[in-house]
């Protein structure tokens, strides 16, 4: 490493104190409602994610459109975050907006089924090929109810999932692997109602010998996966890995249900369609509401018969699938809009070049000034990692971690109008997103760089 590349921690800390100072100036508008906010609500944020974002305190939003928002200080921003995924289709697209306005009148929940639900299912069986679905209002939910389909008709005990994974609150999947392989609560777990081991068994992505030691226990109802990590920081399949998961997940009579909730950042039918998976079920959520609440699974034709040979629905209200509020009216106008009029086909066309216009900027800034960072895309989503190669695992990613780098490169950004995903060094395009938003990120991007290594 030449010395150019070293990053100095003290000039790190001095450049975040004045990027500190310049957000409290040019945020006192933020600062009163967030004082205010200390009244009400715990920590100042009506979520306590909320709290993650760099910088002294949140930045309170006046009003979004498109991929960009201005906060109560009169800032615009271009939004790479875009509610981490939530507003993927940009943020009130128009189609979405008027099918809830007119849904708004027409009744926003009665627990009875409308035809929006017909069309929302259709159009996610022509996108991801899967038989049945189902819908719920999170994706969160949306792996709840598969993992417990997949106990009930497997009549197993455990779920599988890969190390680092995230997949929403679902107790199951906050497992991860100790240094000596063994499974343990992922760091910071609240409250596990059993110790993980019972209920999960771990395997770091891209090993198939450890897949197969696993499956081969015979107690794994289901693997959930999503077919790239996405929330230690994106680390990409080998090729082969995914055929070889169908394969063993088969072999062992373990469901396979892949979480597409960010995935459909690699296309209309998200990496399944891209990349011919063939899974048992299929979760998703976030984007596909437009940004109203909706999630949704899906499953294969035998999957569906095995729920139904197993399944008494006279008492399902009480089986712990579902929710009052699950396939809601509202929910299924804003699926059906946000499909068909705003994540299209030909969205994902304008979309996918921007994520590799936006990788490359990163990249040649990362060259230009011989820095020991990599950048990695999947479709429509990017993001830079703190190492030189590119990691093979979830151990790899999480191990290069660098909170305080992080922390100021994006304030750094946010203080120039660009905003990333507080949790990762993540960037997102949307419909809306423009190549002037994306280059507007490469030019501060290379400012933080430089100041920091020129
Ligand atoms: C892959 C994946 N699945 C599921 C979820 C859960 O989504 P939600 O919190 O909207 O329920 C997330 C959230 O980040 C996710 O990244």
């Amino acid at each position: 490493m030449t010395p150019a590349t070293t990053l100095d921690r003290e000039r790190l800390a001095r450049l975040m104190a004045a990027e500190n100072a310049a957000f409290e100036r040019a945020n006192p508008r933020s600062r009163a409602l967030f004082d205010r906010a200390k009244g009400p609500l715990l920590d100042g944020v009506p979520m306590n994610w909320m709290i993650r974002w760099a910088g002294p305190f949140p930045l309170f939003v006046d009003q979004a459109s498109g991929a960009r928002f201005t906060d109560v200080d009169g800032h615009e921003y271009v939004d790479l975050c875009l509610g981490d995924t939530g507003a993927m289709a940009g943020h009130g697209p128009s189609p979405t907006i008027a099918a809830v306005e007119r849904q708004l009148r027409r009744g926003i929940t009665h627990m009875l089924p409308t035809e929006d639900a017909i069309v929302a299912g259709d159009e996610l069986r022509r996108r991801f090929g899967l038989r049945w679905w189902q819908f719920t209002l999170t994706a969160t939910d949306a792996n709840r109810f598969a993992i417990r389909l997949a106990r009930h008709i497997t009549g197993r005990s455990k779920i599988l999932v890969h190390n680092q994974n995230y997949h929403g609150s679902v107790d199951e999947t906050f497992a991860t692997l100790d240094a000596g392989g063994t499974v343990v609560p992922r760091y910071g777990n609240l409250g596990p109602p059993v110790p993980l081991a019972e209920t999960t068994r771990v395997v770091e992505i891209n090993d198939l010998e450890a897949l197969e030691r696993e499956l081969a226990q015979g107690d794994v109802a289901a693997a959930l996966m999503e077919p790239a990590l996405t929330n230690v920081g994106i680390v990409l399949p080998d090729p082969g890995y995914h055929a070889a998961v169908r394969d063993l997940t088969r072999r062992h009579g373990t469901l396979l249900i892949i979480d597409e909730t960010h995935t459909i950042c690699a296309g209309p039918g998200g990496y399944t369609h891209a990349h011919g998976l063939d899974p048992d079920m299929l979760t998703i959520g976030k984007t596909i509401g437009g940004g109203i609440p909706a999630g949704a699974y899906g499953f294969t034709e035998a999957v569906g018969e095995r729920i139904r040979a197993g399944i008494e629905w006279e008492v399902a209200d009480v089986g712990g699938i579902g929710g009052t509020l699950a396939g809601n009216a509202l929910s299924m106008a804003a699926i059906r809009a946000t499909l068909t009029e705003v994540l299209t086909d030909a969205a994902f066309e304008r979309m996918l070049p921007l994520g590799a216009r936006w990788a490359a900027g990163v990249d040649g800034v990362i060259r230009a000034h011989d820095v020991p960072w990599h950048v990695t895309r999947l479709g429509a989503r990017a993001e830079y990692h703190f190492m030189p190669d590119l990691p093979r695992n979830g151990s790899e990613q999480a191990a290069h971690g660098d909170p305080e780098l992080e922390r100021f490169l994006h304030l750094w950004a946010m203080n120039r109008g660009v905003l990333m995903t507080p949790f990762h060094n993540m960037a997102l395009m949307s419909p809306d997103t423009t190549a002037a938003d994306v280059d507007r990120h490469t030019e501060v991007f290379g400012e933080a760089v430089e100041a920091l290594f020129g």
